[in-house]
């Protein structure tokens, strides 16, 4: 069974489909434009695409994190902390957490995309050793309809 310990009493371990609903809320909180509960439903069932979730005893989902197997990369496709549970170190234990699994897989490297204008996640992933590796003007859409730029960043993993 995999589980990792987290902060404040919390555990990571790969999400269920009853973390769906969860899921769903926590994204639609952390993003301009949230994904589906049925979306994330088939991302929880689809082994290309694991979910990790940090949950007390009762399962009550503090954050989660979803990446997508592409070969030797490994895309972080989301990481969602509930606003309560933030700069608890529950976002550096669920990066951990997947970099620790990855470790079993042919995944060579973790790679994602970051706003320019998020400073939470720069930080998180600069402290993790992720560089920058490119950039894409325009990426992210936003309310005021001005998109942001997102920053490519990687980092190998073992
Ligand atoms: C980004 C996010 C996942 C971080 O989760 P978190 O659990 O609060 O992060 P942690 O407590 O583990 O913080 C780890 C490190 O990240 C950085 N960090 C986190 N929040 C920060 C903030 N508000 N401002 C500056 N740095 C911050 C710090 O370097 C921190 O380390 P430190 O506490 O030793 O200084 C969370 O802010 C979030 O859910 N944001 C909304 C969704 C989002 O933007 N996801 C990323 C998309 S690319």
């Amino acid at each position: 069974m995999k589980l990792w310990l987290a902060p404040a009493g919390l555990h990571i371990e790969p999400a269920r489909t009853q973390d769906a609903d969860a899921i769903t809320k926590l994204h639609a909180q952390g993003f301009y434009r949230g994904w589906s509960r049925e979306e994330f439903a088939a991302y929880i069932l689809d082994e290309r695409t694991p979910i990790y979730v940090a949950c007390d005893a009762r399962r009550r989902v503090a954050g989660f994190a979803m990446i997508r197997h592409l070969g030797e990369d490994v895309e972080l496709i989301t990481i969602a902390v509930d606003k309560k549970w933030r700069k608890k170190g529950v976002g550096l234990a669920l990066m951990r957490a997947l970099f620790d699994d990855l470790l079993m897989s042919p995944a060579k490297r973790l790679i994602l995309e970051v706003a320019t204008d998020n400073a939470a996640a720069m930080r998180l992933y600069e402290k993790l050793g992720f560089k920058k590796v490119g950039e894409r003007k325009g990426y992210y859409p936003r309310p005021d309809g001005t998109p942001a730029t997102a920053i490519v960043m990687a980092r190998d993993l073992g």
